[in-house]
């Protein structure tokens, strides 16, 4: 089945896309299916996936297992309220994040989206300190440049200018932010760097329940990649100044930077970790938030008596299949010489956009690859130009980026490299 001329009109004039606006929206790109990394348009052309559906489409699209996974609870049961009631696939899924997640991390909340799963990392971190009595410690720190999602517990921890959501500025809670890490991935840790974090819990750990940030890659608020030695300093300063560390692993979580989490490559473990996105290999919306034994048991015996949060759609039975399916494939182990294989190709494919006047970097690690402009790219003009050569590619800012699906073979990352240098010479 086809979109029609009529309803590709109804949705210009109805329908909210993300970021959108409602005057004047530019063209929607009509996708009609999805198998292994392509993208099947109206017209029968094919599209090779480079964004995995903003990161989360890992194993591809249309996949067997997780298609199976979905059919198999679909004749079982789809939605059943998880008050009161429990089943397996919950059961089993958090039993797999206990296993798969840096180690102390064993109680699990399954929440329905990253940016709750961030609001109940914070509320988790804030009742933490109330239930002992410490309710001045209600403010959280993280650093310039981070994103963590649009509800408003998480946009006030979004970098105030380029996290996207800066005309609310001042209705927002108001936290405190530190440089983003002049540390780049690789690198030993600066001091200036570790100054900075530890001037601010020096002066108002306090008052903060948490630091929040999001491990190794910061996604949507500029695709950077930091020192893991930042990434160790700040698990001691944590522990130093009595502030829970609170890794958003919702991007970098299931193997993109080539560890199965970032924390890895620091080797630490979080007191808070929020996973999302490929949890259910992109099928549908879902993710989770793990804390420790300590944190849980504290919750528990302060004054609410329990954790207070609870959503309608808490534990999706059809969605924890899928992502249970989606995590037995991750643990299979094979995501690791596939993001091996990809992070070489990107490497050599991206490397001729270095010599572009227009390009400030370009930067690769895991299954992550961005040319960084040194001017923003207008998404109007350069969104057609990959469209007109197959590929799928959403830049944003001054970032032309590839995070394509783990199955992508040699030829898809040679298709999407040489198509971002291609259309990057078009516009010099
Ligand atoms: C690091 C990080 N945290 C949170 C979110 C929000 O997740 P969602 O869009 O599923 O609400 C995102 C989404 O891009 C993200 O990259």
């Amino acid at each position: 089945m086809s979109i029609t001329p009529e309803q590709l009109q109804f949705d210009r004039e109805h329908i909210w896309h993300p970021y959108s606006s409602m005057i004047n929206p530019p063209p929607m790109v009509p996708v009609v299916s999805a198998e292994g990394t392509r993208l099947r348009l109206n017209d029968g052309r094919e599209l090779i996936d480079g964004m995995s559906s903003w990161w989360s489409a890992i194993h591809g699209y249309n996949h067997p297992d997780l298609n199976r996974a979905a059919c198999e609870q679909l004749g079982k049961m789809s939605h059943v309220m998880f008050g009161g009631i429990t089943h397996e696939p919950a059961i089993e899924l958090a039993r797999l994040l206990v296993e798969l997640t840096p180690k102390g991390l064993d109680k699990v909340f399954i929440a329905d989206s990253g940016s709750v799963a961030v609001e109940v990392a914070i509320k988790m971190a804030l009742q933490y300190w109330q239930s002992l009595g410490r309710s001045e410690k209600h403010k959280l720190v993280t650093l310039r440049g981070g994103y963590h999602g649009d509800t408003f517990g998480a946009m006030s921890v979004c970098d105030p200018v380029t996290g996207m959501h800066e005309i609310f500025t001042g209705v927002l809670p108001k936290h405190h932010f530190v440089p983003r890490p002049t540390s780049k991935f690789g690198e030993p840790l600066k001091a200036a760097d570790s100054e900075a974090l530890e001037q601010v819990l020096q002066n108002s750990g306090s008052e903060i329940a948490a630091l929040i940030l999001e491990p190794i890659v910061q996604g949507a608020g500029g695709m950077y990649f930091y020192s893991a030695e930042y990434i160790k300093h700040a698990r001691e300063l944590c522990v130093q100044y009595e502030v829970l560390l609170i890794a958003d692993e919702i991007a970098t979580g299931f193997g993109r930077t080539g560890e199965l989490f970032a924390c890895d490559h620091a080797n630490i473990s979080p007191d808070i970790l929020c996973v999302g996105k490929a949890l259910t290999g992109g099928y549908m919306t879902l993710a989770a938030t793990l804390t420790t034994e300590k944190i849980a048991q504290t919750i528990s015996a302060g004054g609410a008596g329990c954790f207070m949060h609870g959503p309608t759609f808490m534990g999706n039975p059809l969605a924890c299949a899928v992502a249970l399916a989606s995590l037995e494939i991750i643990k299979t182990g094979q995501w690791k010489s596939q993001i091996k294989r990809i992070e070489s190709e990107l490497e050599a494919g991206l490397a001729p956009a270095r010599q572009l006047n227009s390009v400030a970097e370009v930067r690769v690690l895991g299954g992550i690859g961005v040319v960084e402009r040194k001017a923003a790219v207008s998404l109007a003009e350069i969104q057609p130009m990959f469209v007109e050569r197959g590929l799928w590619v959403r830049p944003f800012g001054r970032n032309v980026y590839l995070m394509p699906p783990y199955i992508s073979s040699s030829e898809d990352i040679a298709a999407l490299t040489n198509g971002v240098v291609e259309v990057l010479c078009a516009l010099e």
